[in-house]
């Protein structure tokens, strides 16, 4: 399966037609922003969109998914505009794509392998590659039909790259070993991952979620001064990339950036994006972003909510991160926002607007992890009293004949850590160790 003449590979873009099949409960306009994000999605692929077709149906045909008349008139249309592939906004049974081929003189492709499609094409590191190709063989294995090995023979281009070219001429079988491989090989990329944050600084993490082409990229950019890549167009970032930010001298971070989400994707692409996405279910906090101008924003907030539940990273504190605030024209908007949650700030990453705020309340939600402990210690217990200078913030140091009284302030995950190390007996500390004056506990 897979791949269109994507703009970085072919420069002959591909012309498509777009069949959206709104449920009746869809108004129309929501519909035609539905099938707006679909023609974006065409395009981040390399197509050029030639037309929209919408029609509403109170029942689906199991045979074609949309009328036979319909597939007739689209086929005509086809024909006389030079259409090389037909896209729909839902996912097609391998019976639907098959009889619409036989109908539609072009290639028919679904929503799922539109954006597996688009993954495929941004997959650079190893463990990406393996994840797409993993989620894509998932994807082609229901549908695996010698009408379709055809077709992608005859046609070429959008749906017929990556693992696709190959794959197509082997049996089912074949594709089940290539994928019992390719999660052997995600397994021991993930392990390797495990070991690589086991070593990492032991910083509190904040992830960065949202929804595809929300600004997360460009935030990342501006609060570490890094070059991530940043572009219009859908799912740029598909590995995460980790940054160590200092918000303060006692508040540093590694912040995250990951792949973006979207509505309906496709479940194979969440489950082996699994391990990339470990880094937002280990996460302390999460800052949703959310690009405010767009007209489905609040759409784009449910589906974010709802992949975060479905890869487990629900209930975290989360910061709503309202972005693209330069692009509202009524700026009232922002005045509602934080109404109901106290963790929302409105930013623009792009113009740099509103940085400080946003700074802050990620400072605020650290400080609800942070509690006031008390040590005493001998003198001897120098290497302890070392590594609380670094890394807490010293509130008094009291100085006695046989023992240092130190009060600090530290985070909660580090503070545990130090309590293992002083219960140590090697530790060799004399003293006691006391949270003196918690403070709120930030439900992590
Ligand atoms: P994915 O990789 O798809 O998940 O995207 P992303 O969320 O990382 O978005 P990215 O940072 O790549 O930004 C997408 C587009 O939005 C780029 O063209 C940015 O320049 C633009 N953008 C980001 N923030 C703002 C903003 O505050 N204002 C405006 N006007 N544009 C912005």
């Amino acid at each position: 399966m897979s791949a269109m003449n994507h703009p970085d590979s072919n420069p002959l873009p591909e012309r498509a037609i777009l069949i959206g099949v709104p449920r009746v409960s869809l108004n129309q306009s929501r519909a035609m922003e539905f099938l707006e994000e679909l023609t974006l999605l065409a395009e981040s692929a390399g197509a050029i969109v030639i037309r929209h077709i919408m029609q509403n149906r109170k029942r689906i045909d199991p045979a074609c998914f949309i009328g036979r008349g319909k597939a007739e008139e689209i086929a005509g249309m086809v024909e006389e505009e030079e259409i090389q592939i037909v896209i729909f906004d839902d996912d097609l049974s391998s019976i639907q794509v098959r009889n619409l081929e036989r109908m539609i003189p072009c290639k028919i492709m679904d929503r799922s392998a539109l954006i597996l499609d688009i993954f495929a094409s941004r997959a650079r590191t190893r463990e990406a590659k393996t994840q797409v190709e993993l989620a894509q063989l998932q994807y082609m294995l229901p549908r695996l039909t010698r009408q379709w090995t055809h077709l992608s023979k005859q046609y070429g281009g959008i749906g017929t790259k990556g693992p696709g070219e190959t794959q197509i001429e082997t049996d089912r079988r074949a594709i089940r070993s290539r994928i019992s491989r390719l999660n052997g090989k995600l397994r021991s990329i993930q392990k390797e991952r495990k070991e690589q944050r086991k070593g990492r600084e032991d910083l509190p993490r904040v992830s960065l979620v949202g929804y595809t082409n929300a600004g997360k990229s460009t935030l990342l950019n501006l609060l570490t001064n890094a070059d991530v890549l940043v572009e219009d167009r859908l799912f740029a970032t598909l590995d995460s990339t980790v940054r160590l930010v200092s918000l303060s001298p006692t508040h540093r971070i590694l912040l995250s950036d990951t792949v973006g989400f979207i509505r309906k994707l496709p479940h194979h692409l969440v489950a082996s994006f699994r391990s990339t996405l470990d880094e937002v279910r280990e996460s302390d906090i999460l800052l949703h972003v959310i690009d405010v101008s767009h007209p489905l924003f609040s759409e784009h907030i449910s589906v974010v909510n709802e992949t975060l539940e479905a890869i487990g990273a629900n209930g975290k504190p989360t910061i709503m991160v309202y972005n693209k605030i330069d692009l509202l024209e009524d700026r009232a908007i922002v005045g509602h926002l934080g109404r109901n949650s106290p963790n929302t700030v409105c930013v623009s990453a792009k113009r740099g607007i509103n940085m400080g705020g946003l700074e802050g309340k990620i400072t605020e939600l650290l400080e609800q992890n942070v509690s006031e402990q008390t040590m005493c210690l001998g003198y001897e217990d120098y290497p302890l009293i070392a590594r609380i200078h670094e890394l807490a913030e010293i509130v008094e140091k009291k100085f006695e004949y046989d023992r240092i009284t130190v009060r600090f302030r530290m985070n909660n995950r580090h503070a545990a850590k130090l309590r293992k190390l002083f219960a140590r007996p090697a530790s060799g500390a004399r003293g006691h160790f006391t949270e003196s004056a918690p403070r709120r506990n930030g439900g992590q």
